[in-house]
């Protein structure tokens, strides 16, 4: 079993040299993928890295809408990805024809789009933002100017908390982190007495609140390298933790447990396997297609995104 493994991440490098690939991966993919990426990050940073790759096959490991990101940031380029049924409950959220029509009702409101987004609906956003550069983001506009938030209700009520900026917000969410509750949490820091919690924005309210750090996944690596406590419980896909083993070694970390599971894990990121990465890199196939003219207007409001993130 093990040096079948080994034989198959061989091939999965090789293959990558061939095709002189370069492999992204999710904070949440399972830690054979990550552990063969060039990058492993979150949102913000996978879209940051594959705006300033010169590759010229992106492997995407992670779900559909952050590799269709990468295409809309690369038409030119090979975008592939190890399953194409790797969708989000929360992308699936807001379809692009109800925000449109949400828009023609509402013509003064800015839209600000978390990036678990359809490129439909990134095609009627003013500007993109990941959990990692919402607040940010959403200062960036004009204080008198109504805003959609849009599709994570979650993440739009912290934003809201974060700038005092009252927004409307589309009633999305993750059904991952929704499943965490006050109770399943209050008990995990019952049984985990100094360990500290650290829960992603997309949690509920009543989660958020016992949280002593909310933050995108890759601030919950800086945050448990810098942070003195020895103990951490996660509240976020259970993936993440593979990273925050390998980054701050000597360190507890336990993951948050729902009301029905130990570890909480995301149907859709879990679809992509070793295996299937390997074909898709044989054969170049899953390639990701985003019409042109909705790829060109898909970037205005990413680039927008990452101007705002870099200033
Ligand atoms: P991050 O950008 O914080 O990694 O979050 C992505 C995501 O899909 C959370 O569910
Ligand atoms: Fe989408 Fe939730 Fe999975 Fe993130 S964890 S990819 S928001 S379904």
């Amino acid at each position: 079993m093990v040096a079948l493994a080994a034989t198959l991440r061989d091939e999965v490098l090789e293959l990558k040299r061939q095709r002189r690939a370069v492999i992204l991966a999710h904070n949440y993919q399972a830690p054979e993928i990550q552990d063969v990426a060039d990058f492993v990050g979150d949102s913000l940073g996978l879209s940051q890295q594959a705006a300033k790759t010169d590759s010229e096959v992106i492997a995407f490991c992670g779900v559909h809408f952050m590799a269709e990101t990468a295409k809309i940031l690369n038409p030119g380029k090979t975008v592939i990805m190890p399953d194409l049924d790797a969708g989000c409950s929360l992308a699936d959220s807001c379809n692009a024809d109800a925000l449109a029509a949400w828009r023609r009702r509402h013509p003064r409101h800015a839209v600000v789009s978390y990036i678990n987004c359809s490129a439909g609906v990134k095609t009627l956003s003013d500007v993109i933002c990941t959990s990692g550069n919402a607040v940010k983001i959403v200062q960036s506009i004009p204080a008198d100017q109504p805003i959609l938030f849009c599709p994570d209700q979650n993440l739009g009520q912290w934003v809201m908390q974060k700038t005092g900026r009252k927004m409307d917000l589309w009633p999305g969410s993750c059904y991952v982190h929704v499943q965490w509750t006050h109770d399943s949490i209050y008990k995990m820091k019952r049984d985990h007495p100094g360990a500290l919690l650290v829960a992603h924005p997309e949690c509920i309210g009543p989660v958020r609140q016992l949280a002593d750090e909310v933050c995108s996944t890759e601030k919950m690596v800086k945050f448990c390298r810098e942070n003195p406590a020895p103990a951490f419980i996660i509240a976020t896909e259970v993936g993440m933790l593979h990273r925050l083993h390998k980054e701050c070694p000597g360190k507890t970390f336990v993951p948050a447990a729902t009301d029905n599971c130990r570890r909480n894990e995301c149907r859709f990121m879990k679809l992509a396997t070793l295996d299937k990465l390997r074909d898709c890199l044989q054969n170049l196939s899953n390639r990701i297609e985003v019409p042109r003219d909705i790829c060109q207007r898909a970037l205005r409001p990413i680039q927008r995104m990452l101007e705002v993130s870099a200033a």
